[in-house]
């Protein structure tokens, strides 16, 4: 038996990486089923047997690298928990730069708004969940993601967002026109040498990598745009610190106008954008 102080020190000590006394917490509480404000409140408090075991159980499967929210199966996005598993990208705090953007250029309650490759749901969800008037598709590729997102959809009550599956615009109905499209595409090089290291060894290579340059879906996307967006309605694409220059010569050759590439919270690069207007469709 061992006390919560004692276990937190020796766990911090073995994961190692950028926060390992914060992967500890969140480890711990989630064996526990309590708020990591409960390891500060009783840090003498002995755990069982039972909880000694599955807590050393997810500190191993920690050390070799598997993240967090996949060992304790949920994220915060835009404060909203989010069930995660490793069917779905675990979604990062730079997209809520894109949800904000979104809201922004979009200030109307009412709107069709397109999430192409929606993951956990995570972009769809936020916009959904602040804006109730909008109605709201969200495709994927992959039907296991699509399963999670829906999960997700479930627990925050969107009643206003609806899943398809298919290859990108493949699985929005044809006809259907929307103000604003956003997307989170996979935007990795595909011999990336990051893609061997850390966390993201462990997530889906289909939500990650986009052929030799990176680009390969962000050009997809853009290209399908013209048929699939109303006259003045905006696309939105989020992309590698490094690929806004690529991003915005795409846009433009795709005939988008007003194009433009803005920093997430960090000062990144990280989300081009553009529109038709009138004229151009
Ligand atoms: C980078 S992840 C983004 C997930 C989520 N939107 C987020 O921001 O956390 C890219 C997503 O695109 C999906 N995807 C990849 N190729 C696709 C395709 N051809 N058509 C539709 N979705 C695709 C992946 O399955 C994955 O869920």
């Amino acid at each position: 038996m061992a006390r919560i102080d004692a276990l937190l020190r020796d766990a911090a000590d073995r994961i190692g990486g950028d926060s390992p006394r914060l992967d500890a917490e969140i480890l711990l509480a989630h064996v526990l089923g309590k708020p990591r404000s409960h390891l500060y409140a009783w840090p003498e408090r002995k755990l069982d047997a039972n909880q000694c075991d599955a807590f050393t159980r997810l500190v191993e499967q920690r050390i070799v690298g598997e993240p967090v929210a996949y060992l304790v199966g949920e994220q915060e996005f835009w404060s909203l928990p989010l069930t995660v598993t490793p069917a779905v990208l675990i979604p990062r705090p730079e997209t809520e730069r894109l949800v904000e953007l979104a809201l922004t250029l979009h200030p109307e309650p009412v709107a069709d708004v397109l999430d192409l490759g929606t993951g956990s749901g995570a972009i769809a969800i936020a916009l959904a969940t602040e804006r109730p008037g909008w109605r709201l598709l969200a495709t994927d590729i992959s039907e296991a993601a699509l399963d999670v997102a829906r999960i997700n959809a479930e627990r925050h009550r969107c009643r206003n967002l609806d899943f398809a599956q298919g290859n990108w615009y493949d699985a929005a109905p044809a006809t259907r026109r929307f103000d604003l499209i956003v997307s989170n595409p996979p935007y990795v090089r595909n011999d990336d040498p990051h893609l061997q290291q850390g966390d993201v060894r462990f997530e889906p290579e289909g939500a990650l990598t986009s052929g030799h340059g990176g680009l390969d879906d962000i050009r997809r996307i853009a290209a399908g745009a013209r048929e699939h967006l109303r006259p003045g309605g905006w696309l939105l694409v989020e992309h590698g610190y490094d690929q806004a220059v690529e991003a915005g010569e795409i846009f433009r050759e795709a005939g988008l106008s007003e194009v433009r590439c803005e920093p997430d919270l960090g000062g990144r690069d990280r989300v081009t954008l553009g529109r038709y207007r009138p004229d151009d469709l």
